[in-house]
Order: structure tokens, then C-alpha cells, then sequence
């Protein structure tokens, strides 16, 4: 190999590795993100007691629950009443299943096979039943015993980021 070649492939050399080094982060920049915001802020300021918000989030529907101030967990027999054995942030391992007694945020899929539940509200709240087989859930989502499904609600990640708007949010 001449002189003349050698340099010639030298410099061909270094013009591809600088033109790879500068399309990386343009090409970088077409990818989606997937650390982008994907919360989701719902106000509830016009929710009255017993009424209930549905919002599409992440591809599944989220259920939002005005309770009212008396309305008390029902005292029926449950799977898991402490809500030990259930999907939700370590901020619903409580009797009331949220942040904050007038609310209930949870996902609508029965936690049997996934069937969209129903909201009682004959007289107010009463609860959740599942069209599918009959899967009974309490004012809080938690399952009666002898329902199909053994799973209490599914509870979303969610805070207030004001007095009346809730932000559901992935983490
Ligand atoms: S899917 Fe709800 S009880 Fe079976």
C-alpha cells in the first residue's frame, strides 16, 4: 500500500467515527423518552357524595369515589380485610384502602379475570360487583369471602396536589 492510500484511509477513518459520534445524539433525540411525565391530574372539585368519576389512564380505566363523611366499611365478612395480599401503594395498607376517607381511587378490573366491575349506588356507595361471577367488593374494594376473585381493587399510585385534584401518577 502507497503513501497516498494509507493517508487516504487514515482520514476516511476519522471522518466516520466523528459523523457516528454526531448523529448518536441526533438519533437519540428521535426514540421516544421513557422517562416522560405520564401522570394524569383529575379534579374532583364538582363530585358529589356517592358519585362517581371514571378516567382512562395507562390503557385501563381508574375509578374515583366520592364517600361520604358516614359511610362506614361495611361489615361483611372479607378475603383480606386488612388489605395484607393486595395490589396498592403502602399508602392504601390501611382500612380505608387511600389517602384520604372521601375517596376512593382504584382500577375497575375485577381482580378475578379482569371483567370491568359495576359501582353500587342504589342507596349512595354500597360497594363494587363484578357482571362476570358475582366477585362482591366493599366500599374500600376490598372482596367479600366466597367471591370468585380473592385480590381486594387494585389502587393506583396517586397524591393530592391540591384540595380537590388528584394526580395519578406512575413510579
Ligand atoms: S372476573 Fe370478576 S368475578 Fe370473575
Amino acid at each position: 500500500m502507497d503513501r497516498r492510500t494509507l493517508l487516504t484511509r487514515i482520514v476516511a477513518g476519522f471522518s466516520a467515527v466523528a459523523l457516528a459520534g454526531f448523529s448518536v445524539p441526533f438519533l437519540r433525540s428521535l426514540l421516544p423518552s421513557f422517562d416522560q411525565d405520564i401522570s394524569l391530574d383529575v379534579d374532583v372539585s364538582d363530585l358529589d357524595s356517592g358519585e362517581v368519576r371514571t378516567v382512562r389512564w395507562l390503557g385501563r380505566n381508574v375509578l374515583v369515589i366520592r364517600r361520604s363523611r358516614a359511610l362506614e366499611a361495611e361489615l361483611l365478612e372479607l378475603q383480606d380485610p386488612d388489605s395484607e395480599n393486595s395490589a396498592q401503594p403502602e399508602f392504601a395498607a390501611n382500612a380505608i384502602r387511600a389517602r384520604r376517607p372521601d375517596h376512593l381511587v382504584v382500577y375497575s378490573n375485577c381482580t378475578h379475570l379482569g371483567c370491568e366491575v359495576e359501582v353500587l349506588t342504589e342507596n349512595g356507595f354500597e360497594g363494587f360487583s363484578c357482571p362476570c361471577h358475582r366477585s362482591r367488593f366493599d366500599t374500600a374494594g376490598r372482596v367479600e369471602k366466597g367471591s370468585a376473585a380473592k385480590r381486594n381493587l387494585e389502587v393506583p399510585d396517586y397524591e393530592y396536589i391540591a384540595r380537590s385534584v388528584i394526580r395519578l401518577r406512575k413510579v
